[in-house]
């Protein structure tokens, strides 16, 4: 069996199981050392050797991301980290095969480009733009079941694990669709990594990146009014000699990739050694996080995280104390390395304003380099009418609203965004200026898991983002 190391520009065999690291504070780890931890969350599989054929043909199968440029947004997130910069973090809740074609991945890049130009251009900061995406598969689900009727089935848990139809065939988890997914995200990034560096993602076309029905939209009138003072500036600086030849960075962009580090065999078969550093880094994408049903200290995917060398997101809902999230920090960044470590705060539109304060706080007092960023979506799930899970929009803005009082409050960078939203006009959040409504929901409820923003919604609060963080770059001004 052959294990792939990674270099930055090329891969090597290095013919054995890498070697394990000695860490200081909790003994030694390797790649497979979480499987010695309790375990949360994990597939049911019933055919032991049929997991371990696909995990041992993944370690074989070349990486998606290199370590070079998971450490180049490290850096940049230490720019965030010190608030110099802003985290655009968005894409699917859960990635399907079902959903998988060019134009999707497409019109998802798309709205992130337009989201990052609003607040790049109103908010006059860098934005570090990473994807839920080319990887986000699996997922956590709060019971192990569902019923349906009189039926009680094994839930669905992405399409990595199994099948999202009730049906017992369906629900079986089927190593054989880790390969699938593996497949699937090479093409995306494939794809995405033309869009970005091959001339799509010039800011030159920021017109060309209209999507019809936002072009029509509320929404689409404001960002064309954007658009238009982007082109002339562009203009301008091209009568002055800066252009897309002599300035890269108009011509092309960076897109990050990034998924929950959930079903860690497929995570581990993705962990090489990277030949530059000597690490160990996740190669299924350039950001992984743990979530909030998988941090417990003492669980395997803190055990798997903490060994990698990838920046790293955490998930907090309200239930995480100060005290867990400084004992969180100590295990996955104790050499409090800005960009490292991301706090993604999810307590909801009522729960932000008093569980988020103590978390800040206490990092503050031990002098944590942490990057802050909100998630809108996942603490604010309703019910709706037609019994469909919704998210209403104004909870979603008010939770936004919420974070950034609290970081005004604080005096702490309120550092990124992270939501679940797609390019394509669904109805899965109730709200916003399109006016989705319980009753609209099903018109075109297409996600596999938890609602995501349309387009519209999705620039909507970009456009929310940019006030605000422009109010909180002048305070001072604002003030006068
Ligand atoms: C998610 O991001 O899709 C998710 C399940 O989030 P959380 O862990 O915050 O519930
Ligand atoms: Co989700």
């Amino acid at each position: 069996m052959l294990d792939v190391a990674v270099a930055d520009t090329a891969n090597r065999a290095a013919g054995a199981a890498p070697a394990a690291v000695v860490d200081s504070r909790s003994g030694q780890w390797s790649p497979s050392s979480w499987r010695s931890r309790p375990v949360r969350q994990m597939p049911p599989y019933e055919d032991a050797a049929r997991l371990s054929d696909v995990e041992s043909r993944l370690r074989g199968f070349p990486p998606l991301v290199f370590a070079g440029e998971a450490r180049e947004l490290r850096r940049q997130l230490g720019e965030v980290a010190a608030g110099r910069g802003f985290l655009l973090q968005g894409g699917d809740c859960a990635e399907s095969f079902a959903e998988f074609h060019p134009d999707n991945i497409r019109d998802t890049l798309r709205v992130l480009l337009q989201m990052a130009v609003v607040l790049n251009f109103a908010a006059g900061m860098p934005v570090v733009k990473v994807g839920r995406v080319a990887g986000q598969f699996a997922k956590p689900r709060s019971s192990d079941t569902e019923r349906v009727g009189g039926v009680e089935l094994p839930s669905y848990r992405g399409d990595i694990v199994n099948a999202l139809d009730f049906s017992p065939e369906a629900r079986r988890p089927d190593p054989e669709r880790q390969i699938q997914a593996y497949s699937q995200a090479a093409a995306t990034l494939n794809l995405l990594r033309a869009f970005t560096g091959g001339g799509y993602a010039a800011l030159t076309r920021v017109h060309d990146w209209y999507l019809d029905f936002i072009g029509r939209s509320a929404q689409g009138e404001r960002y064309r009014d954007m658009a238009d003072r982007i082109s002339e500036a562009l203009a301008f600086m091209a009568a002055c000699g800066v252009s897309e030849e002599s300035a890269p960075q108009i011509a092309q962009t960076k897109l990050y990739t990034s998924h929950e580090a959930l079903l860690l065999g497929f995570e581990e078969a993705m962990t090489r050694t990277d030949s530059t550093s000597g690490g160990f880094y996740n190669t299924a994408g350039h950001m992984v996080w743990i979530g909030d049903r998988t941090r417990n200290l003492d669980g395997a995917h803190v055990e798997y995280a903490r060994g990698i060398a990838n920046p790293l997101g955490i998930k907090a809902g309200p239930s995480v104390s100060a005290d867990e999230l400084l004992r969180l920090c100590d295990a996955l960044d104790p050499r409090n390395e800005a960009g490292r470590l991301t706090v993604i705060a999810r307590m909801g539109r009522d729960g932000v304003e008093k569980h988020l304060p103590p978390l800040i706080r206490a990092t503050r007092r031990e002098g944590r380099q942490v990057v802050w960023t909100c998630d809108p979506m996942h603490g604010n799930t309703v019910g709706s009418s037609s019994g469909l899970k919704t998210r209403p929009f104004g909870r979603i803005m008010g939770e936004i609203e919420g974070f950034f009082a609290v970081h005004r409050a604080e005096g702490t960078h309120p550092g990124g965004l992270h939501v679940e939203m797609t390019g394509q006009a669904v109805t899965e959040c109730t709200g916003g200026t399109g006016a989705v409504t319980d009753a609209s929901l099903s018109t075109r409820y297409r996600t596999h898991c938890d609602p995501r923003l349309n387009a519209e919604q999705s620039l909507e609060v970009a456009f929310l983002l940019a006030e605000n963080l422009k109010a909180a770059r002048r305070p001072s001004r604002e003030s006068a």
